[in-house]
């Protein structure tokens, strides 16, 4: 694997070897034993988004593999200036030994790796946001111990992390139902691969039913109803997810022990209920915590020359 750019491009024994390495690497920071994988390398940030969690969590993991982050906005970069990215990436690689890139179109970062020469991370795009989803599967796996035959619902926007979540889910082997309002579908480069994976045997549905994705599922998963850059949009988005809301209502569709998962910010009483929010705090914040051991297994698979795993 030379990049991570979104889950369409790993194999299933790509993904399930991540997630190994990410369950090894959170043993070893639990249990204080030092893995600088990555002494001497040095991680590019670009972000042209704001971020909590990815910034900090790819900050301190590159820290903890004994390498060391730059993080750069559009201000501190000539790409605010009109600077092309294919020149970009081609001066960053002569100094870096990989780039984690935030930004609005998915091609900026298909581009960044064209031109490159050393791996680059897709750190969140309007397509996809890979990183999440597989802290989500990480969480998910640690907390069933399984991954194969869960059914994984998802409720809101088809946006980045649904476009995510049907693919990671569906390569590690889950049944998918999505519910969005109409207009809000996923990507149909997502709903084309969906299709194919059902021609195999996998299990997929859409709708515009929340109650139909939520129906026996063991793991039921929702994301903030606006969008990084679709602020404007906001109250608008508000009425036309009237319905959508993860709330105990919902949870009565779901298996009795349902796991929920949210990749965070969270808008309580939009997307998420307050109650189901904090009655499912120890799921949500796990998965945040992942967010740090999944990355550093991809920097380690993409930056590392060799890293073995333990049986
Ligand atoms: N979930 C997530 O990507 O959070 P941030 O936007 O805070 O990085």
């Amino acid at each position: 694997m030379k990049h991570f750019l979104k889950l369409l491009d790993c194999s299933k024994d790509e993904i399930v070897a991540i997630l190994d390495l990410a369950d090894q690497l959170k043993y070893e920071k639990k249990h204080n034993i030092a893995h600088r994988i990555l002494e001497g390398k040095s991680l590019g940030m670009i972000f042209q988004k704001p971020s909590t969690r990815t910034r900090i969590s790819f900050e301190a993991g590159m820290y903890q593999l004994g390498g060391q982050a730059m993080f750069l906005t559009n201000r501190d970069l000539q790409i605010g200036r009109g600077e092309m990215i294919q020149d970009t990436a081609r001066v960053m690689s002569r100094y870096l030994d990989g780039i984690v890139i935030r930004t609005y179109d998915q091609q900026e970062a298909e581009t960044l790796a064209n031109y490159g020469s050393i791996p680059i991370i897709n750190g969140l795009t309007n397509f996809a946001h890979p990183c999440q989803v597989m802290a989500d599967l990480m969480t998910i796996r640690e907390h069933f111990a399984q991954l194969e035959g869960l059914k994984m619902g998802f409720v809101g926007d088809g946006f980045n992390m649904c476009n995510s979540l049907i693919v990671g889910c569906l390569k590690a082997g889950m049944d998918v139902s999505v519910a969005t309002p109409a207009g809000y579908e996923p990507h149909p480069d997502v709903l084309a691969f969906a299709k194919q994976m059902q021609t195999e045997g996998a299990k997929f549905d859409i709708s515009n039913d929340p109650r139909k994705a939520a129906e026996h599922a063991d793991v039921l998963i929702t994301d903030a109803w606006t969008g990084m850059g679709q602020e404007d949009e906001a109250e608008k988005r508000r009425q036309d997810f009237a319905g959508f809301t993860v709330n105990h209502d919902l949870l009565a569709c779901c298996k009795e022990d349902v796991m929920v998962q949210h990749c965070l910010p969270a808008y309580r009483g939009e997307e998420i209920s307050d109650e189901v929010l904090e009655e499912h705090a120890d799921e949500i914040f796990e998965e945040s915590e992942n967010r740090l051991h999944a990355q550093k297994a991809v920097l380690v698979t993409l930056m590392s020359e060799k890293y073995e795993i333990l049986g």
